[in-house]
């Protein structure tokens, strides 16, 4: 995998599919794809991250903890994964369980965001309408995070493979049809790519893991980011 720049960690996007494309079931509600294989893979992968990243739609759908399940690897690391949660406006519910205060967390947020997050969480601002990733990217890497998992949802996805923002990208395709128009695509939200903007993907590897497979991509084309200013709170 291509190693951290200067400008932002090494990404490593991860997350589990229908094999018509969906994250969840219908409305959003979590679909848990993963197998008992994949799941110890994405927990030994946490393990080996800096900072693990989700945007808000996946806390108030899905409440996750995102921590390394101690069951599910070897050993644990010296230094527990950082929680980001990507929060322009402040819809995270209060009592999520990533604001539990046990590891280290970020909530990376907008200007226009007046909402107080509780002391033990740093809040990033990065973007005035929404959060700008390239910008809160170049933040986290200032913050000495090298290797960051982005796992979701739908939109963070979306805007990672728009922007280009991404080293790898690992799929478990679970072998199940969810088939709902009202479920979550893999890379959903409002972006919409066109030639000669189309994302393009260079396939690495694939192979079966437990019921389903793993699909493992590279960028085809490494593409430019913006260098932006941005401003961390502590
Ligand atoms: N299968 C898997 O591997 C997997 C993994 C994770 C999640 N999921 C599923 O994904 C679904 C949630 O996806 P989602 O699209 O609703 O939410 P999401 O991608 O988790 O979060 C999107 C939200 O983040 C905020 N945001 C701020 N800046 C953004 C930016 N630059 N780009 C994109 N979003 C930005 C926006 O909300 P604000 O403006 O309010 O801040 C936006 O609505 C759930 O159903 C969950 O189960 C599946």
């Amino acid at each position: 995998m291509v190693g951290a720049t200067a400008d932002r960690p090494r990404v490593w996007v991860n997350c589990a599919a229908s094999l018509d494309g969906r994250l969840a079931f219908a409305h959003g509600a979590r679909a848990r794809l993963s197998g008992p294989e994949d799941l110890a893979r994405v927990h030994r992968l946490r393990a080996e991250s800096d900072a693990i990243l989700v945007g808000v739609g996946t806390v108030v759908l899905d409440d996750p903890s995102l921590r390394v399940d101690p069951s599910l690897v070897k050993s644990l690391p010296a230094r527990p994964p950082t929680r980001v949660v990507v929060d322009a406006s402040g819809r995270t519910p209060e009592g999520a369980r990533f604001l539990d205060g046990s590891v280290p967390t970020i909530v990376a947020t907008t200007d226009r965001n007046p909402r107080a997050y509780p002391p033990h969480v740093r809040v990033v601002r990065a973007g005035g309408e929404t959060v700008d990733l390239a910008q809160l990217f170049g933040l986290l890497r200032e913050l000495g995070l090298v290797r960051l998992m982005v796992e979701g949802g739908s939109r963070i996805l979306a805007s990672v493979a728009r922007d280009g923002l991404f080293d790898r990208w690992t799929i478990y395709y679970a072998p199940v049809f969810i088939g709902d128009a009202s479920a979550p695509p893999l890379v959903g939200g409002e972006v919409v790519l066109r030639p000669p903007d189309l994302v393009r993907l260079r396939l690495e590897s694939v192979e079966r893991l437990g019921e389903g497979y793993l699909a493992s991509f590279t960028p085809q084309v490494p593409r430019a980011r913006p260098d932006v200013p941005g401003s961390v709170q502590a």
